[in-house]
């Protein structure tokens, strides 16, 4: 399956903002040196906890955020060295679904308004068909014509991120990012809207990026997935492999918090504590050894590289791979690492 999407060495730093003018206030490493493929049609799972950066990483994959290095390829071309209508008309092809479908909707927009927007910017149709096509649209999404001139306060959660979906959809995208599409919503409502997302990706060909805290979900759609921490992927490929033996200890840690009831003792144990070290700056070495049951002393000081330890798995972790210098061997046996290295 060939790639729709590559980011090669994408980094990403905000200037830290207040403070005194002229001082040197540093910058945010939001997204450091990250480097992922994304298929034709599938589902590539974004996952770690809040402020790690993986907004900030789908932002840049759609061009609303550019990188600070590195670059972004759609297609095979870089999305940041396009002429500007160029870098328009691909943008149309990439969208997004937003997590609050009470904020992402101008309340004083009626539903045709709201889903015709990208269509009339576009500034190519006729008004007859966007009207046909925004019908077309809510038939799709489990909403009715009826729907077409009311305003999103007449609608529940669920009703709106329908809404909120055929929007995304209106200009026939390729690529759909779906950053936590479903966590503002209650339970039932939550399955109905996953249920719809996976019957329009395969209804449409499309490609998914899916942000989401809640890994259960993760495990049933997606196909491919990146674990980050602090800015940095931890490990990535193939999700089933990644749920089957997660192989980072932040990833155990993670699945171990949710999945509890499918891990041995040992990662039981690896509940995190502590709380994530600031952007602003992070540490030197392994950006997690400070919260790593198994950190050991070259943690601190040598970051890891992303290793393929299997076919599409990758790990950033010595313990894994040993260190750059060879001083572990590929089958280190991990439980012997010393955790009291942590200060
Ligand atoms: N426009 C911005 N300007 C400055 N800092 C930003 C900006 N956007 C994000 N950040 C910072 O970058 C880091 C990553 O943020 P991001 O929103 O990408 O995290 P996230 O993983 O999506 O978090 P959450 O799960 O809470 O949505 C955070 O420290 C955040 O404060
Ligand atoms: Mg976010």
């Amino acid at each position: 399956m060939s790639e729709i999407l590559s980011m090669k060495n994408v980094s990403v730093h905000f200037p830290v903002k207040g403070g005194l003018p002229f001082f040197n206030r540093g910058v945010i490493q939001a997204v450091s040196d990250v480097s992922l493929t994304i298929r034709h049609g599938e589902t590539f799972g974004i996952v770690g906890e809040s402020g790690c950066g993986k907004t900030t990483l789908a932002n840049t994959m759609i061009g609303m955020v550019k990188p600070t290095n590195g670059q972004v390829l759609f297609n095979g071309t870089d999305l940041n060295a396009l002429p500007r209508e160029e870098f328009k008309r691909t943008r149309r092809q990439m969208q997004m679904i937003f997590q609050d479908p009470f904020s992402s909707l101008n309340p004083r927009f009626n539903v045709y308004q709201l889903i015709s927007e990208p269509m009339f910017i576009r500034g190519e149709d006729s008004e007859e068909a966007m009207v046909a096509r925004v019908v077309e649209l809510l038939e799709l999404v489990g909403l009715s014509s009826e729907d077409l001139y009311r305003h999103p306060s007449d609608f529940s959660g669920g009703q709106r991120q329908r809404i909120g979906i055929a929007r995304a959809i209106s200009l026939n995208p390729s690529f759909l990012v779906c950053d936590e599409p479903v966590s503002a919503l209650d339970v039932s409502i939550h399955a109905q809207i996953l249920n719809l997302l996976v019957e329009i990706q395969e209804q449409l060909k499309l490609t998914y990026v899916f942000i989401s805290h809640n890994l259960a979900d993760v495990k049933n759609i997606c196909d491919r997935m990146a674990v980050m921490y602090l800015g940095k992927v931890m490990e990535s490929g193939d999700s089933d492999k990644i749920f089957r033996d997660p192989k980072h200890p932040y990833t155990q840690a993670l699945l171990a918090a949710v999945l509890d009831t499918s891990f041995d003792e040992r990662r039981k144990q690896a509940i995190l504590q502590g709380d994530i070290p600031s952007p602003i700056n992070p540490p030197v070495g392994c950006r997690f050894w400070q919260r790593c049951p198994q950190a050991m002393e070259g943690c601190k000081t040598v970051p890891p590289g992303l290793i393929e330890v299997e076919e599409d798995h990758h790990v950033a972790c010595h313990l894994v791979n040993g260190f750059p210098n060879g001083e572990l061997p590929q089958d280190y046996d991990r439980t012997l690492a010393k955790p009291d290295v942590r200060s």
